[in-house]
């Protein structure tokens, strides 16, 4: 090992008199000391990475270079967001941040529209704007954007980047922070690094991973799963034109990244400090878990891939704290929350990720009217680090694959490979009786594996209640949209609001009239915004206007629901009725206990068991202000959710007593 040749102090030095010399000398001092501070975070997983190079030294004297670099260039006005969040390191666990995701051209046509939308944005409550990828493509099909062939230019059919960094600090005035996707697994083969590499550069060839003849590979498919199984079979792609067979994990375009070559890992933090320099508040790093490969397994959540990520985070803090990291790692419970740090990394990996398991476990509980899974599951998951927070959603751009273990349904009662199996079959609308409309989404005959596409209300059901002009069941569908978002904005975390879902856009299928996208059915849930079904948001009456007002009305609440922070923990009980889920807020800043009935018909939670929670007695019902005795029970109305509080703590929640005003239930 070379690790101990490295020198900080000698380093920090140089760096003094090199890039930050141009800096007033507070300003240096304030590199130094977070240099200081950080670099033992750095410590262990980079000797992890390269620690048995022999140049292992030089590269971390080229990582800190690349990192008094971006401070260096860091503007004034992202300096001064760096001291907020720092004053203020719980700014996204706050119960008032709420996430919106949309493709800036179907929300707004560009960029410059995007701006134009902020009021609309800000009448929802959005604190929090994921743009979908926006960094320069390659052309012809590219994944939506995540086949980047440019990270220093944004895609020029959204404008520029000039353009971009006008509009994180439009959003930012505005209390939203920009959230973007940095595609780090991959480049597109039009990179300029993949096309040095495909003319023969042996330099950059060694920034993807790349093989003359079938051994290799053949040796690495024995473990390897596909990800894309219709789209492109195999993890591997061959060129003529340089006799080379690439790592493809995903399209054929998109050429892996070899993070064993430390080049890569300084070309990629150089580009996350480029971009946090542009004003962006939130990378979205895309396809974490398949960072670093090894022979004989999955090549997926490798240890090494959580040290890129404690590697990057660490080494960003000391150029731009103001940014942090949100993890997408689609992956199942147990090897999901390492992303979030775990052990030495408690707190130092990425303060965000996505949770996947719970908006699956969402859509699984609807299907079946029936929350034991949901709530085992979500028993069986260790709590998170205090410096962190999940990302709840229920829809995303992308389809929804079916991450329950055989462990978690066994102990329910239930198959693995059964109950995977019934959720495709409900959810692509095969399913006897199944109120949804969806698609099939990368079938894997080999492993049975079969994925969903479909919007959040056409797989709740209202496209088939619009279309057989049934509103009873158009009824019941906007009560399972509400339901879903019920719950992901009271688990505690940043909610994300999936454009269009606010007012129900249904699947969408002019996508099979693109050729760049009609081999690929996600696009049936990625619909243009339609701002005429949206001007009926405040017509309750409408489909619009039900769900839009019925997520704003549940989101008024929360935001004053101090013990909905997401430092508090998030507990599944049982409520003694297998339709009504049971989510325990509780911490000092106050409990709240969330019952959620999935099913179409009411059902009662027993006063004792309520009793048993301590939650007997009067209560409060946050949502609706009603308060009223739980002693005898209470009964949910088919898919109503209630959001409780003892009568006796309403003040400790840091509220002032609500009043009763909608009386007795
Ligand atoms: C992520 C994206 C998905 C994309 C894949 C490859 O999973 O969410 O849309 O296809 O990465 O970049």
């Amino acid at each position: 090992m070379n690790v101990a040749a490295f020198d900080l102090n000698a380093m920090l030095d140089n760096l003094m008199a090199g890039p930050l010399r141009d800096l007033e000398p507070m300003e240096r001092a304030i590199f130094r000391t977070r240099a200081e501070l950080y670099w033992p975070d750095v410590d262990r997983p980079i000797a992890l990475l390269y620690g048995e190079r022999g140049d292992f030294a030089e590269w971390c004297n080229r990582m800190l270079e690349v990192v008094a670099r971006g401070y260096a260039e860091r503007p004034p006005e992202l300096r001064l967001l760096d001291l907020r969040r720092q004053s203020q390191p719980d700014w996204f666990q706050h119960p008032g941040m709420l996430g919106y995701v949309c493709y800036a051209d179907r929300l707004a046509g560009n960029l410059q529209g995007v701006a134009d939308h902020i009021p609309y944005l800000k009448e929802l409550g959005v604190t929090y704007l994921h743009l979908m990828p926006l960094l320069k493509p390659r052309e012809g099909p590219n994944d939506g954007g995540y086949a980047v062939a440019d990270y220093r230019e944004v895609n020029p059919a959204l404008g520029t980047m000039a353009d971009l960094a006008r509009l994180a600090g439009q959003l930012r005035r505005e209390g939203i922070s920009l959230c973007i996707d940095l595609v780090c697994n991959h480049t597109a083969k039009e990179h300029p690094w993949a096309r040095r590499a495909a003319a023969g550069d042996p330099v950059y060839q060694d920034y993807y991973l790349m093989f003359p003849d079938r051994t290799m590979p053949d040796a690495y498919e024995k473990t390897l799963p596909e990800v894309f199984p219709d789209f492109k079979p195999g993890n591997f792609t061959y060129y003529d034109a340089i006799e080379r067979w690439v790592w493809t994990t995903f399209n054929e375009y998109q050429w892996d990244l070899n993070y064993a070559n430390p080049a890569v890992l300084a070309e990629m933090l150089a580009i996350i400090l480029y971009l946090a320099n542009q004003g962006v508040e939130v990378l979205r790093l895309d396809a974490v878990a398949f960072m670093w490969k090894r022979l004989g397994t999955d090549s997926q959540n490798e240890p090494e891939a959580h040290a890129i990520l404690q590697v990057f985070r660490a080494l960003s803090r000391i150029a731009a704290p103001g940014l942090i990291l949100k993890a997408e790692a689609i992956v199942s419970p147990p090897k999901l929350i390492p992303y979030l740090g775990r052990g030495s990394a408690t707190n130092k990996e990425c303060e965000l990720a996505y949770h996947n398991v719970f908006m699956v476990l969402l859509w699984s509980s609807l299907a079946e009217r029936k929350v034991t899974l949901m709530t085992r599951a979500l028993q069986n998951m260790p709590p998170i680090p205090s410096n962190t927070a999940w990302v709840t959603y229920v829809r995303c751009h992308d389809d929804i694959g079916w991450a329950v273990t055989d462990e978690d349904a066994a102990e329910v009662g239930l198959s693995g490979p059964a109950h995977r199996a019934f959720l495709s079959e409900f959810y692509s609308g095969r399913f006897p009786n199944t109120f949804a409309i969806g698609a099939t989404f990368q079938y894997n005959p080999r492993t049975g594996d079969r994925r969903i596409s479909g919007s959040c209300a056409s797989l709740a059901g209202l496209e088939q209640a619009l279309a057989n002009e049934d509103i009873h069941a158009a009824d019941l569908a906007i009560r399972r949209v509400l339901l879903i978002h019920n719950l992901i904005f009271a688990y505690g975390g940043i909610p994300l609001l999936y454009m269009g879902d606010e007012i129900g856009l249904l699947n969408e299928y002019s996508y099979l009239d693109d050729p760049n996208l009609a081999d690929d059915n996600r696009w049936m849930h990625r619909p243009k915004m339609n701002w005429a079904q949206a001007d009926e948001r405040q017509d309750w009456w409408t489909v619009p206007g039900r769900i839009f007002r019925g997520l704003s009305d549940m989101l008024a609440t929360r935001r004053q629901i101090i013990a909905f922070h997401a430092q508090a923990g998030a507990y599944p009980v049982w409520t003694h009725n297998e339709a009504v889920f049971g989510l325990l807020r509780d911490s000092p800043r106050g409990r709240v206990l969330v019952l959620a009935n999935f099913s179409e018909r009411p059902q009662t939670v027993p006063g004792y068991r309520l009793y048993e929670m301590f939650f007997g007695g009067r209560l409060v019902d946050r949502l609706t202000r009603r308060s009223f005795d739980g002693s005898p029970g209470i009964t949910l109305e088919g898919y109503e959710a209630l959001w409780l509080t003892p009568e006796t703590e309403m003040e400790t929640n840091g509220n002032p007593p609500e009043s009763n005003e909608g009386g007795e239930r």
